[in-house]
C-alpha cells in the first residue's frame, strides 16, 4: 500500500477554496477545504468518512477507492490537518449530515499529522478525565463541539452587547487595567511590581468610566477585571470579562430600566441570530427568554423572604437587616422565585464606598444586583456619589488615600453630575444563557485559585 500515490486530476474544474460555513453556496461545485480531522470512520477497504472541522463548521467528506488506500489514508489520525478537494453534494434521501451535504472527495493531502496511540487526542480529552486535568488540556478541549459552541455563542453575545450600546449611542472606551486604585474593596486586589512601585490589576473600570462621561457622554467598556477571590465557587474567576456602562443625568429608576432593557435586548438578538440562535437552542434547549418587567425586590424584603422560608445563616440564626446575603441563600431564593430579580436598596455598610444613600431612607443605598435563576448575581450596579464632600467623607470612612484618586475627586470639583452605572460579568451571563454549570466553562482559558495556565 505504501506505493499507492494519488494525483489531482488536471482535467477537473479548478477548485475554489471555501470555508465550511459557505459550502451551501457551492452545491454541485468543485471546492478545496482546509481543516482538521474531527471524526473518522473507515468502512471496509474502499470507503472512508471524515468529518472535517475548520472552526466555521463541520463537513462530512467521503473518500473512496484509491483515495483511502494511500499510506496517509491508512495511518490517518484524528486532528491531522488536511486539505480535501471535491464536489459539494446533497446527501442522499434519508441520510443526514451537517448542512445537508457532503464532500465527495476526488483528491486530498495531509498537511500535518497528529499523533495516534497514547498521544492521540482522544486520550488527552476523554470525558472521564479529572476536570483539573481537562483544564490542563483546555487548548485541546476547545476543539470539541460543546466547548467551541460555548465560545462561539459568547462571540455573538459580546457582539450583541456592543450593538445594543451602539443603538443607544454609548461610546466604547478601553480604560487601563494596571491601576493604583481599588473599587471593590482591598481584599480582592492583585498587586504587582511596577517600575519600583506597586500597581494593582483593576477590579472594575467604573471610576474611569465615570471620568469619561463629561468628555464623551455615556460610555461602556468590555475589559478584563481581576479579583483575588479566595472563594472556589462555580461563579468566581480570578480574571473575567467585565462589561461596564456609565450614564450621566439619569435616576435610579432609569438605571434599573437600562439593565433590564440591555439583558432583554441582547437575549432577543442572540435568539434571532441565524447562527447564534441555533447554538443557543442546542446548548440550552429549555431556555425561556425572561419576560419584562423583571421583579424589583428591595433588600429588606429579601430578608423577610428568607425568614419566611426558613433559610438561615450559617450559624443557624435568622437573617437580620444589615446582613450580607451570601451566595447560597441568595441562590436558594432566586431559584425558588425562578425569574430574574432586580434586588435593590442594599444597606450602605455591606456595599461599595461610591454608592449614595436613598433620600427616603438613609439606611440603604441606590444599589442593585440582577439575580438570575441557576447562576445568581450577573450584574451589580448603583447610582454614584457625585459631590466632592460625599467622596471625601466616604474616603475617610474607608481609609482611602485621596491623592491616589485625584482624577476621581476632580469629577466632583469640575461640574459634579448625577450618574449611575453597572457591571455585568460576561462569563456569568454566558453560564446563564448557555446553561453551563460553571463560569469556568464560559472562559477561554479560565483563571481561578491554583490555575494560571495554559
Ligand atoms: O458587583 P461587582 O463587584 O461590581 C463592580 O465591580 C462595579 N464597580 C461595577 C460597576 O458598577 N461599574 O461586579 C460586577 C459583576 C458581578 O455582578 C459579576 O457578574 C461579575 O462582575 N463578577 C465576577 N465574575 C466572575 N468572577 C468574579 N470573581 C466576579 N466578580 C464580579
Amino acid at each position: 500500500s505504501k506505493s499507492i500515490i494519488i494525483k489531482e486530476d488536471e482535467s477537473l474544474p479548478a477548485a475554489t477554496t471555501v470555508k465550511i460555513s459557505h459550502c451551501s453556496d457551492y452545491r454541485g461545485k468543485r471546492v478545496k477545504v482546509y481543516g482538521w480531522v474531527h471524526r473518522l470512520r473507515v468502512q471496509g477497504k474502499d470507503f472512508m468518512f471524515i468529518v472535517l472541522r475548520d472552526g466555521t463548521g463541520f463537513l462530512q467528506c467521503v473518500l473512496t477507492g484509491r483515495l483511502c488506500n494511500t499510506y496517509d489514508a491508512i495511518t490517518l489520525t484524528l486532528e491531522t490537518s488536511v486539505v480535501l478537494y471535491g464536489t459539494v453534494t446533497a446527501v442522499p434521501e434519508g441520510k443526514s449530515a451537517p448542512g445537508g451535504h457532503e464532500l465527495i472527495v476526488d483528491y486530498w493531502e495531509v498537511i500535518s499529522k497528529a499523533p495516534g496511540g497514547n498521544e492521540a487526542i482522544s486520550n488527552k480529552v476523554s470525558s472521564d478525565s479529572d476536570p483539573s486535568l481537562l483544564y490542563n488540556q483546555r487548548h485541546l478541549v476547545i476543539r470539541g463541539e460543546t466547548a467551541s459552541s460555548v465560545l462561539k455563542l459568547r462571540s455573538y453575545t459580546v457582539k450583541a452587547f456592543r450593538d445594543y450600546f451602539d443603538s443607544i449611542e454609548y461610546m466604547e472606551v478601553t480604560p487601563p487595567t494596571l491601576v493604583q486604585t481599588m473599587v471593590e474593596g482591598g481584599s480582592t486586589l492583585f498587586s504587582l511590581p511596577y517600575y519600583g512601585e506597586t500597581a494593582y490589576l483593576t477590579q472594575s473600570s467604573q471610576l474611569y468610566l465615570e471620568s469619561c462621561v463629561p468628555a464623551l457622554g455615556n460610555v461602556f467598556t468590555i475589559s478584563q477585571s481581576y479579583r483575588a477571590e479566595k472563594s472556589h465557587t462555580r461563579r468566581h474567576l480570578a480574571e473575567y470579562s467585565h462589561l461596564e456602562a456609565e450614564a450621566g443625568f439619569i435616576n435610579f429608576e432609569d438605571l434599573l430600566n437600562l439593565i433590564e432593557d440591555l439583558v432583554c435586548s441582547v437575549v432577543d438578538s442572540v435568539q434571532k441570530h441565524p447562527i447564534a440562535g441555533p447554538i443557543l437552542k442546542q446548548l440550552n434547549p429549555n431556555f425561556v427568554p425572561p419576560s419584562r418587567p423583571f421583579l424589583r425586590m428591595e433588600y429588606k424584603d429579601a430578608i423577610t423572604w428568607l425568614n419566611e422560608h426558613g433559610i438561615k445563616k450559617e450559624d443557624g440564626t435568622d437573617f437580620v437587616f444589615g446582613d450580607d446575603i451570601p451566595e447560597s441563600p441568595e441562590r436558594q431564593m432566586t431559584d425558588a422565585i425562578n425569574r430574574p430579580i432586580l434586588l435593590n436598596r442594599f444597606p450602605g455598610p455591606i456595599k461599595a464606598f461610591y454608592m449614595p444613600k436613598c433620600k427616603d431612607d438613609p439606611r440603604v443605598t441606590e444599589s442593585v444586583d440582577l439575580l438570575m435563576p441557576n447562576v445568581g448575581e450577573i450584574v451589580g450596579g448603583s447610582m454614584r456619589i457625585s459631590t466632592l464632600e460625599q467622596k471625601l467623607e466616604a474616603f475617610k470612612t474607608q481609609g482611602l488615600k485621596p491623592e491616589e484618586y485625584h482624577f476621581y475627586l476632580d469629577l466632583g470639583k469640575y461640574g459634579g453630575f448625577p450618574r449611575g452605572g453597572f457591571g455585568l460579568g460576561i462569563e456569568r451571563f454566558m453560564a446563564w444563557i448557555a446553561d453551563r454549570y460553571t463560569v469556568r466553562d464560559c472562559s477561554l482559558y479560565p483563571r481561578f485559585p491554583g490555575r494560571c495556565t495554559p
